[in-house]
């Protein structure tokens, strides 16, 4: 039986996808690297260096380790800066509501997100309320596709994954949810989330009513 949900945040709470594109942007300006949407849409759920790393190997660029990770705290600075702009009206539609049904209906929550700069955004939002346990990516060292950050939710809210519905956009994070064997909503397009046990075009439509309709014999 489900007894608790986990939450990816970037894609599925809200949409910081934005800012993280706004951000490694102009680092690469400043570096004279080509990026645009298409590397970054290949960036939604993979941990900060590996980010760096795909935008890097994407230029055929050769960076020494600690100018990497230079470069890593100038996006971040970046990013973290225009997370002020973020406010409890940037919840993706339908994200808010589900979240409060699951309070009024008593099940466990945890956040399972690679982002270490997930407290931030969550209280910017004023959403912490609605989390019993926050897994960031300062939890885990195993970024998604490992189901480690999702492995940390459910032991944390002591549940089995089987008792957890994962709700995920990016295909690393459906990957991680099968792996670690949790049930897995896909919020995203088919040829990105296909693989999770049931899809949604947006949150809005992954309503708690949708997804006990979809998992009838799990409630
Ligand atoms: C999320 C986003 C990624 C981001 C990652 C790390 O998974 O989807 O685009 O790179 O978090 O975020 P951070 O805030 O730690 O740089
Ligand atoms: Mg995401």
């Amino acid at each position: 039986m489900i007894k608790g949900f986990i939450f990816d945040l970037d894609g599925v709470i809200t949409d910081t996808a934005e800012l993280h594109y706004l951000a490694w942007k102009k680092l690469a300006e400043e570096m004279n690297w080509q990026f645009d949407r298409a590397v970054n849409e290949r960036l939604r759920g993979v941990s900060r260096m590996d980010s760096l790393n795909i935008i890097k190997d994407h230029n055929n660029a050769t960076v020494a380790e600690d100018r990497l990770l230079e470069l890593a705290t100038m996006k971040n600075d970046i990013y973290v800066a225009s997370l002020d702009t973020l406010t409890p009206d940037d919840y993706l539609p339908g994200a808010k509501e589900l979240l409060t049904h699951l309070r009024q209906e008593g099940f466990r929550v945890a956040l399972g997100s690679a982002s270490k700069n997930a407290a931030k955004v969550l209280e910017q939002l004023e959403a912490i309320g609605y989390f019993d346990i926050i897994g960031d990516g300062n939890s885990v060292s195993k970024s998604k596709p490992e189901p480690d950050i999702f492995l940390y939710g459910a032991e944390k809210l002591e549940l089995k994954a089987e008792e957890c519905i994962v709700y995920e956009d990016a295909e690393a994070g459906i990957d991680a949810a099968k792996a670690g064997g949790f049930y897995a909503v896909g919020i995203g397009p088919d040829d990105r989330v296909g693989h999770a046990d049931v899809r949604f075009d947006s949150m809005a439509e992954a309503t708690l009513f949708a997804v006990k309709s979809h998992f009838k014999e799990l409630f």
